[in-house]
């Protein structure tokens, strides 16, 4: 039984425990990180109008997210570097997907190999896609993820240009001796220099293509007949035309503000982005600065068919591994269950958009 009773406890032990460069690099966001705050702080700002007298005896978390049947309305986020956080890193968070009944997404810069974590795994995978320079390793990856086992892409769009994340350029942020991008092994990329300012971002700016266009998305939507979600839309313009291109469903991110600063809270955009996704049969999930089961309660209520977590997730690595990262999991799902019940909801089907209503602060 763990003593920490908040996601912030977990950051709070996991900054303990990591070197200062690896918690800056997880915790931190683009130049003044005001939407990396504003991503939690608008869920503050939302308050929830409760129902009572309504029979929650008998409660349920369970949804369906892309066709899978899961227990509880999160899924991991894709985070690069975790074998930073724990010894197994990826593997750790696969298992501990499983453990729990969710999807984890595995990130193109991931420090084990696709086919290890599917390897690992007792639940699905799905493959986050960061598209190269190298059109030829791009599609060997998306091959690779398919030929592994993968049941679905995410294609990321808000990080082809790279942000500035001032604690990284300070710290002149690495890859440690021995911890690579196991997934670009093959095509020669698997790590960066230590160098002046981030390593990542010189990466990032040498080897993403930042030509990339809503072709693109039919390119990848051609390549493969695995779902593609396009992760990182903020608008619901943007959400058509995924819908228009192929795509096989949204995220609404800001990538955790870490990307374009002064972004919108994504909670804030949700409702318009499920608003355009009207009719197309697509589903949406959001993600960025969810710490708490309101949080989930609020953007299931909002039109969200389940949330994705990021840092919470790190922090449970970071803390305890595997165990870690399921208490972690199963601490929001204990949060949430409660939140709904005290909602009057007893099933993630009975959570609806008047429960929902802004509260102004003076
Ligand atoms: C990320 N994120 C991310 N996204 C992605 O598509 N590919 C990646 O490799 C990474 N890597 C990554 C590393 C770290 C350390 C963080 C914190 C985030 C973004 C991630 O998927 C997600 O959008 C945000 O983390 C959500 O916000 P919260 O939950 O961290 O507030
Ligand atoms: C990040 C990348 C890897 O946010 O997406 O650091």
């Amino acid at each position: 039984m763990s003593t920490l009773f908040s996601v912030d406890a977990y950051r709070e032990q996991a900054r303990t425990r990591l070197p200062a460069m690896v918690y800056d690099y997880y915790a931190g966001g683009a130049r003044d990180e005001i939407t990396l705050h504003e991503n939690t702080r608008a869920y503050d700002r939302l308050a929830l109008r409760y129902h009572v007298m309504r029979d929650v005896d008998e409660r349920s978390t369970a949804t369906r997210v892309g066709g899978h049947e899961i227990d509880l309305p999160i899924l991991i986020a894709p985070t690069a570097f975790q074998r930073l956080a724990s010894e197994n890193g990826e593997r750790d968070t696969v298992r501990a997907a499983g453990e729990s009944g969710t999807i984890m997404i595995l990130s193109t810069l991931a420090t084990t190999s696709v086919e290890d974590v599917v390897n690992a795994a007792a639940g699905p995978v799905w493959f986050q896609l960061y598209v190269y320079r190298d059109r030829e390793a791009t599609r060997d990856l998306v091959k690779r993820a398919e030929a592994a086992g993968c049941s679905a892409l995410v294609l990321t769009v808000d990080a082809q240009v790279w942000s500035i994340r001032e604690r990284d350029e300070r710290n002149g942020f690495a890859l440690p001796e021995g911890i690579t991008m196991q997934n670009l092994e093959a095509s020669g990329k698997p790590t960066f220099p230590k160098s002046e300012g981030s390593g990542l971002g010189a990466y990032v700016r040498k080897h993403f293509d930042t030509s990339l266009t809503w072709a693109d998305l039919d390119w990848l939507a051609g390549l493969t007949d695995l779902p593609v979600w396009v992760k990182g839309i903020v608008r619901g313009d943007d959400a058509k035309r995924a819908a228009d291109h192929g795509a096989g469903g949204v995220i609404v991110s800001n990538h955790g503000g870490r990307q374009l600063d002064t972004a919108p809270a994504t909670i804030t955009v949700l409702p318009e982005v499920v608003q355009a996704l009207d009719g197309t049969g697509l589903e949406t999930l959001v993600d960025g600065g969810i710490r708490r089961g309101t949080d989930i309660l609020k953007a299931l209520a909002l039109g969200a068919q389940a949330v994705c977590l990021g840092r919470p997730i790190l922090w449970g690595l970071a803390v305890n591994g595997q165990a870690g990262v399921r208490q972690v999991l199963d601490m929001l799902r204990d949060e949430l269950e409660v939140a709904m019940a005290l909602c009057g909801a007893a099933t993630v089907d009975d959570v609806t958009r008047d429960l929902v209503m802004e509260q102004s602060r003076v």
